[in-house]
């Protein structure tokens, strides 16, 4: 198996990358944020929940995420491995990855960090708020208490993984095809291992 995660702030390019990588490598792409955004437009209780902290741009509780990553990794127990988008993103969720992918005798192969500048990430989300349909992308203050809330909560997770000797840093700037290329490059050489 290989196991991704696709990391950096908000509008960074993970979700974008992710539907060409699991083309390419036949992997199950999972987007926490995507999974909160179904229960949202399903109205569930979990939905409900999460939606009074996104909205916001605030993190939903670690406990909360953990057990929706948990169950739509054991609902999925074949697959080629996995690239985890928007998660992890607090040291207690990147634990919380470890020990779930240990106990299947799996772990976490690279890191892959898209660094883009601030001014760049908020145009892109400032853009995609125009057809995304995303609350948390159409106004400024949040868009910033997002990247402030990455900057705080988020980057001690690439650390985290540093020091497992796992997190590799992209630039995220440039064709979509051209990141893409500088992404397989990476995940070509983990495939051959
Ligand atoms: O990953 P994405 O940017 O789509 O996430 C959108 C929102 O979902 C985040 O701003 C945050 O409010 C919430 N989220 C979270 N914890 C995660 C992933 C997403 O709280 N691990
Ligand atoms: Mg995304």
């Amino acid at each position: 198996m290989v196991n991704i995660i696709l990391f950096g702030p908000p509008g960074s390019g993970k979700g974008t990358q992710a539907k060409k990588l699991v083309e390419k490598y036949n992997l199950l792409h999972i987007s926490t944020g995507d999974l909160f955004r179904y229960e949202m437009g399903n109205n569930t209780p979990l939905g409900k929940e999460a939606k009074s902290y996104i909205d916001k741009g605030e993190l939903v509780p670690d406990s909360v995420t953990v057990g929706m990553l948990r169950n739509k990794v054991e609902a999925n127990p074949d697959v080629a491995g996995y690239i985890f988008d928007g998660f992890p993103r607090t040291i207690p969720q990147s634990e919380a990855l470890d020990e779930l992918l240990a106990e299947k005798d799996q772990e976490v192969h690279r890191l892959l960090m898209l660094d883009v500048p601030d001014d760049e990430i908020v145009q892109r989300i400032l853009e995609r708020g125009k057809t995304s349909g995303r609350k948390d992308d159409l106004n400024e203050t949040i868009i910033r208490n997002r990247i402030e809330v990455y900057k705080n909560e988020t980057t001690p997770v690439y650390d985290f993984y540093q020091e497992q000797g796992k997190s590799v840093t992209i630039n995220g700037v440039g064709s979509i095809e051209e990141i893409f290329d500088r992404l397989c490059q990476e995940i070509g050489q983990l495939a051959q291992t």
